[in-house]
C-alpha cells in the first residue's frame, strides 16, 4: 500500500568551513498524497535539489522529520528506502547494455532472473523502448530523449514507493521536451507511483504537477494546483515567478473589510481592490504593489478614460493569440518594464513611441512592498 509522504519542519544546513553555513532547506514542512505527481519549482539554488537527496537519504537533514506513512525514514539508510531517482545527467552506464542498465536496481535486490527479464521487458514497453531492448544497444547510441526513458525505466523497474525527478528533461531540446512532459505524465499515471518532479521551469512545472510547490532560498512561498498557484499568488514573488505580474508602487489611502484604495505614489492613478485581491496586511499610509497581469493591462496612445501612466514603447512581439508590448514605464511609480499583452495589433502604436498605460478592469491584486521579486 502506498502511503503519503509529509516533511515535517525539515532543516538542511550545509556546514561549509565555519562560516556563513547555507540554510538550504528552512522549516520545509508540507505533505505529498499517496498516487501524486507533485512539482518542486523555484529559481537555481533554492534547494530543490537538496530536498530531492535528503529525501532519497543521499543528504542528512540537520532537523525535522520525514514521515512515509507513520515512519519517519529520515534516519533510514538511503538502500533501505525503495526511492527510485532519476538525475538530470540521466547518469547511465555506458559499458553495458540497456537491459543491463534497467537491470541493475533488480540485480542488486538479487531479483531471480526470469523476474528481472519479465519486469525489465514490461517497463520497457511502459516507456516506448520495446523496439530498442530487442537490439539491445549501449545507452550511448541511443538519442537523448530515448535515454531519459531508459533512465526513468530504471529507477521505475523494482516499483518504488517514491520516484525522483530532478531536472529530468533540462539537457533536451526544446521540443522533445514539451513532449516529454506528457509522456511523465502519462507515465506516472500509469504506474500511479508517487512522484517528485524538480524543474525551475514554470511553463514545465505547470504543464506536470497535480500540485506544486515554490520554493525561494530554501523556503516553501506556497502550494496550490497551477490554476490556484496563477490566479491566487500569495505574495509578489510568486506572482511573479508563475507567469508575469507587473507592478505599480502604490501607497494605500483607505482600507476597510471590504476594500482598499491604493493610489500611485505622486499620481492620479488610484484603484479599489476588493479584499479577495488584497494578500498582506496594509494599513492607511503602507507602502504597497499593486500587482497586474498582462492580459490586465491597455496600451493606448490616446489618453483613456480610466487613470493612466505614461511609458515607451521598447520592443513589439506577434505571439500568435496575442501582441505582446513590452513598455519601458516613466518615472519610478512602477517597475522599469511592464509587459502588456494585447488581443491584436494596436495599430497606430509603433516601437519607440509614448503610450499610456491603463487597466482593463479592477482585477489588480495587492502584495506588500518588501517582498517586491
Ligand atoms: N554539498 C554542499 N555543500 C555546501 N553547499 C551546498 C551543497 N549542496 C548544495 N549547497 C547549497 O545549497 C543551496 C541549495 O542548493 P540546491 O539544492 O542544489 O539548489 P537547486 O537544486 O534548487 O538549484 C545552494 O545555495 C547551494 O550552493
Ligand atoms: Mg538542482
Amino acid at each position: 500500500m502506498s502511503e503519503n509522504l509529509t516533511y515535517e519542519k525539515v532543516n538542511k544546513i550545509f556546514d561549509v568551513g565555519g562560516k556563513n553555513p547555507v540554510h538550504a532547506l528552512c522549516d520545509v514542512s508540507f505533505t505529498i498524497n499517496s498516487g501524486e505527481l507533485f512539482c518542486l519549482l523555484g529559481p537555481s539554488g533554492c534547494g530543490k535539489t537538496t530536498l530531492l537527496r535528503s529525501t532519497a537519504g543521499l543528504e542528512t537533514i540537520t532537523s525535522g522529520k520525514m514521515l512515509y506513512g507513520d515512519v519517519d525514514i529520515s534516519t533510514i539508510p538511503p538502500y533501505k528506502r525503495n526511492i527510485g531517482m532519476v538525475f538530470q545527467s540521466f547518469a547511465l552506464y555506458p559499458h553495458m547494455n540497456i537491459f543491463e542498465n534497467v537491470a541493475y536496481g533488480l540485480r542488486v535486490r538479487k531479483t531471480p532472473e526470469a523476474e528481472v527479464k519479465r519486469k525489465v521487458t514490461e517497463v520497457m514497453e511502459l516507456v516506448g523502448l520495446q523496439d530498442e531492448l530487442k537490439r539491445n544497444p549501449s545507452p550511448t547510441a541511443l538519442s537523448g530523449g530515448q535515454q531519459q526513458r531508459v533512465a526513468i525505466a530504471r529507477a521505475l523497474v523494482y516499483s518504488p514507493d517514491i520516484l525522483l525527478l530532478d531536472e529530468p528533461l533540462a539537457n533536451l531540446d526544446a521540443k522533445l521536451r514539451r513532449y516529454m512532459r506528457a509522456e511523465i505524465r502519462r507515465i506516472q499515471k500509469a504506474t500511479n507511483i508517487t512522484t517528485i518532479f524538480v524543474t525551475h521551469d514554470q511553463e514545465e512545472a505547470m504543464a506536470v504537477g497535480d500540485r506544486l510547490a515554490v520554493l525561494r532560498k530554501g523556503v516553501v512561498e506556497q502550494i496550490g494546483t497551477s490554476d490556484e498557484l496563477y490566479t491566487q499568488p500569495q505574495n509578489s514573488f510568486v506572482a511573479n515567478f508563475i507567469g508575469k505580474m507587473n507592478f505599480f508602487k502604490a501607497e494605500i489611502e483607505n482600507i476597510d473589510g471590504a476594500s482598499a484604495l491604493a493610489r500611485v505614489k505622486g499620481t492620479g492613478f488610484a484603484e479599489t481592490v476588493d479584499r479577495s485581491r488584497i494578500h498582506g496586511s496594509f494599513t492607511k499610509g503602507s507602502s504597497a504593489l499593486l500587482g497586474a497581469r498582462p492580459e490586465q493591462l491597455i496600451v493606448s496612445k490616446a489618453l483613456p478614460q480610466r487613470p493612466s501612466l505614461p511609458g515607451t514603447v521598447k520592443i513589439i512581439q506577434h505571439l500568435g493569440q496575442f501582441v505582446r508590448y513590452e513598455v519601458e514605464m516613466e518615472g519610478d511609480a512602477a517597475s522599469a518594464i511592464f509587459e502588456i499583452d494585447m488581443g491584436g495589433l494596436v495599430v497606430d502604436i509603433k516601437e519607440g513611441e509614448k503610450v499610456n498605460v491603463s487597466l482593463k478592469s479592477s482585477l489588480a491584486s495587492l502584495y506588500e512592498a518588501k517582498e517586491e521579486a
